[in-house]
């Protein structure tokens, strides 16, 4: 019989548990491709017990970022794809598919507070099925 703590380490795959560091090293299906046409909605999808946001950018690359806004945790599904990267509709944090804070409106033009946002960001490939 497991304990409680043995059935979470091989249960748990949330971030920052053994279970979810071990298999965030390898890919995971996340959605269909038909999904995600060009031009279409981002989409929200969880998975490992995360909640995220995929998308297609202009270019046909895919995006693959946390589904909360770092900035007020407004839902980035409603965001508007330009490039390839995701504006927050909310004030306007445009993210990178990486999870870079690519620009923040309501901040000063000298302020590199953009630069400290850390936003969970994974890679993203299509693969023939
Ligand atoms: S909540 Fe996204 S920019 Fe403010």
């Amino acid at each position: 019989m497991l304990t409680e703590e043995q059935n979470d380490l091989i249960t748990r795959t949330g971030p920052g548990t053994p279970g979810g560091d071990l298999l965030r090293r390898y890919w995971q299906p996340v959605a269909l491709a038909e999904e995600l046409p060009h031009g279409g909605a981002p989409i929200p999808v969880r998975i490992l017990g995360e909640d995220l946001v995929l998308y297609r950018g202009d270019s046909g690359a895919l995006g693959l970022i946390g589904l909360h806004c770092p900035h007020r945790g407004a839902d980035l599904s409603y965001g508007r794809i330009e490039g390839d990267a995701l504006r927050c509709l909310y004030h306007g944090w445009l993210m990178g598919k990486d999870g870079k804070c690519l620009e923040q409106p309501g901040e000063p033009a000298a302020s590199n507070y953009k630069d400290r946002i850390k936003h969970p960001g994974y890679p993203a490939a299509r693969r023939p099925g």
